[in-house]
């Protein structure tokens, strides 16, 4: 039975931003938290957002966001959360900012741990309609967090663990590409890549969802014609505005579910230490999955080749190294500065990651284990 679900409402086009306070209304958030990362207030964009949003001076910021969203920081939004009095937020930065005030809204509203939400713990029957709303400001154009219903936490284990559920998707989005204008060039095209990386995936995987299927066709499609543009020339507003677009995308089509990419990326962002970045995971994982996948692609290759532009039986897994590399990526695992002693424990972990489940191809421990060392 196909399953086809959309929810958000999305605000898209250059100076969105300035819309912010209507949509905090149609929200149903008077007292918002800001949830952003020291970055983005030293580039100016917090300041940007609150003047041109016609925000109160008072606001009450939380911009500790990590990198990669840990559950220490949740716990320590939450604090804020709670003293300020707030009723929803406003998430203003890349998928780290966004899938922490998740975390913070099924905190603030639900009891339990936020370990115990976790997709693979039985999360998704727990976040319940209670959840707090969010209004999504992404300034990355990768992981569609603002559509999606997902979110990745690490947590003190060393886990890096999902949250999963419909009540997390943000009720609003505004998506002003002059705010991912900044961007520097080599995080364009890492969260670029990521975007690309979900809409292959989705595409591929086996889940009957046709509409999402359709949406994954179209980002990739733009991604591939507009990402070599917004690296080259971070101020191509066009090249931005339609990267956002891909990246949003990517995200709709998750329901269709993501793959072997993300099930290998996600415990690999989980060691803290070599602080990796997904998106350049995902664009050196995507080549060995890619192979690995393709006795069971016969159906979906086609089409993906005529995507990016390939003739028929042309190299896909080839094709996206050397895009990926032209972006300037370092295309292997041991340039990433992976040891190569942890492939073995990445291997097993992927195994029990919630997108395991809808890669193209059923895959085995043994099969993780042989892309890693691919990859590497
Ligand atoms: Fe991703």
């Amino acid at each position: 039975m196909a399953i086809i679900s959309y929810l958000t409402t999305v605000r898209l086009d250059p100076g969105a931003r300035r819309h912010l306070a209507e949509d905090l209304k149609a929200a149903g958030i008077s007292r918002p938290l800001m949830i952003t990362d020291r970055g983005i207030v030293a580039v100016g964009l917090l300041d940007e957002v609150r003047a041109s949003g016609g925000l109160d001076s008072d606001l009450p910021v939380y911009d500790g966001t990590p990198a990669n969203p840990t559950e220490e920081a949740a716990y320590e939004a939450l604090a804020l959360y709670r003293s300020a009095q707030c009723d929803g937020m406003i998430a203003l930065g890349g998928g780290s900012a966004m899938d922490l005030a998740k975390a913070v809204a099924v905190l603030a509203t639900h009891d339990g741990d936020l370990q115990s939400f976790a997709v693979v713990n039985g999360g998704f029957a727990k976040i319940t309609a209670q959840t707090a709303p969010i209004l999504a400001m992404p300034t990355t154009a990768g992981t569609g967090s603002e559509v999606g219903r997902g979110a990745i936490i690490s947590f003190k284990d060393g886990r890096k663990l999902g949250l999963l559920s419909p009540y997390l998707i943000p009720k609003r989005a505004i998506c002003d590409p002059e705010l991912t204008l900044g961007l520097p060039p080599m995080l364009t095209a890492a969260t670029g890549m990521d975007a690309i990386s979900h809409c292959i995936e989705c595409f591929t995987s086996p889940v009957d969802n046709p509409v999402a299927a359709a949406i994954a066709i179209d980002g990739l499609e733009r991604a591939i014609k507009a990402l070599p543009r917004a690296v080259a020339n971070g101020s191509d507003i066009e090249a931005r505005r339609e990267m956002m677009v891909a990246a949003m995308e990517g995200a709709l089509a998750f329901q269709k579910g993501l793959g072997a990419v993300h099930a290998l990326s996600h415990p690999l962002g989980g060691y803290r230490d070599l602080k990796l970045h997904h998106g350049t995971l995902n664009a050196v994982l995507l080549p060995p999955v890619l192979r690995f996948n393709e006795s069971h692609c016969g159906k979906t290759y086609p089409r993906l080749r005529q995507a990016v532009g390939l003739t028929d039986g042309g190299d896909l897994a080839g094709f996206i190294a050397s895009f990926a590399a032209g972006l300037g990526i370092p295309m292997s695992l041991s340039a990433l500065g992976v040891p190569e002693s942890i492939l073995p424990d990445v291997a097993k972990a992927a195994m029990l990651d919630h997108t395991h489940a809808t890669n193209a191809k059923p895959t085995t421990e043994a099969d993780y284990l042989a892309m890693l060392r691919e990859a590497y």
